[in-house]
């Protein structure tokens, strides 16, 4: 039988904000593999392990930003045939994310494409921005009989209006160049609360409340909105539709 793969949450970027558990199968392992979207860029995954193990043991694999469908199977089926090449030679290996690693991640492609050549991966949770977001500003996500949805920013102003709407809070990640639409639609419908959180546990870290007409930051890429709607629902008023 293979020895398993370890799928690895590191939380979203503080190197405080990483299990014990964690630490410890990184100091086990043998080969540590840290996808990159970006060739040349920094990799916040690579600087947090490397609080923890020697950059000899580091393995970065090149997985492009791109929505080319054929170019990313092809790169995941790459590393799942290159992971289970170093199994196959006795070592052990795990693989990072940033965050947690059922949320928006390299690892859920990359688990597929492993399982798909028989190889079992372990997983272990990671703090996800979510939960560090939420921290940050300290508001709760969710009281009793309450419920919060977590979306993908979209693009257009209804959607996000729509989503505000349908839960007492709602998180948006993915903000990016999405921004001035998010502050736009907030203006419009003033929830309660409405607060982007901006690049968690990294140089720049940073808390914009979109609600009080503040000059907004200048990137939200590594940014995750928080907006409470309040209890009673809140629309955009009709006549502004
Ligand atoms: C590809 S998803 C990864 C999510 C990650 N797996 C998690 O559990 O947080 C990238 C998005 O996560 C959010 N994110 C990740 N790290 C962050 C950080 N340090 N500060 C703020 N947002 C972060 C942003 O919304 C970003 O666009």
């Amino acid at each position: 039988m293979n020895k398993a793969v370890y799928s690895l949450g590191l939380g979203p970027g503080d190197h405080e904000l990483i299990t014990v558990k964690a630490i410890r199968i990184l100091k086990e392992s043998d080969v540590v593999v840290v996808p990159q979207s970006n060739k040349q860029g920094r990799s916040v995954a690579r600087e947090v392990i490397l609080h923890y193990i020697d950059a000899s043991k580091v393995h970065m694999y090149y997985i492009p930003m791109t929505n080319n469908k054929e170019e990313l199977v092809r790169r995941y089926t790459g590393l799942a045939a290159k992971i289970k090449e170093m199994v196959g030679q006795d070592k052990s290996v795990s693989y990072v994310t940033q965050g947690d690693p059922t949320i928006y991640s390299t690892s859920n492609y990359l688990t597929e494409k492993l399982n798909a050549v028989g190889i079992r991966v372990n997983h272990v949770p990671g703090i996800s921005s979510i939960n560090a977001a939420a921290s940050m500003i300290g508001l709760p996500l969710s009281v009793k009989k309450e419920n919060f949805g977590v979306y993908e920013m979209p693009a257009d102003p209804e959607s996000v209006a729509d989503l505000i709407q349908r839960h007492p809070t709602t998180v948006f990640m993915k903000v990016n160049n999405k921004l001035p639409t998010l502050i736009e639609t907030v203006k419009r419908m003033k929830p309660a609360k409405a607060f982007l959180v901006r690049r968690i546990g990294l140089d720049g870290e940073s808390v914009y409340d979109m609600l009080n007409g503040a000059p907004p930051p200048k990137s939200a890429y590594l940014s995750v909105a928080v907006i409470k709607r309040g209890q009673k629902s809140c629309k955009i008023p009709e006549k502004q539709k």
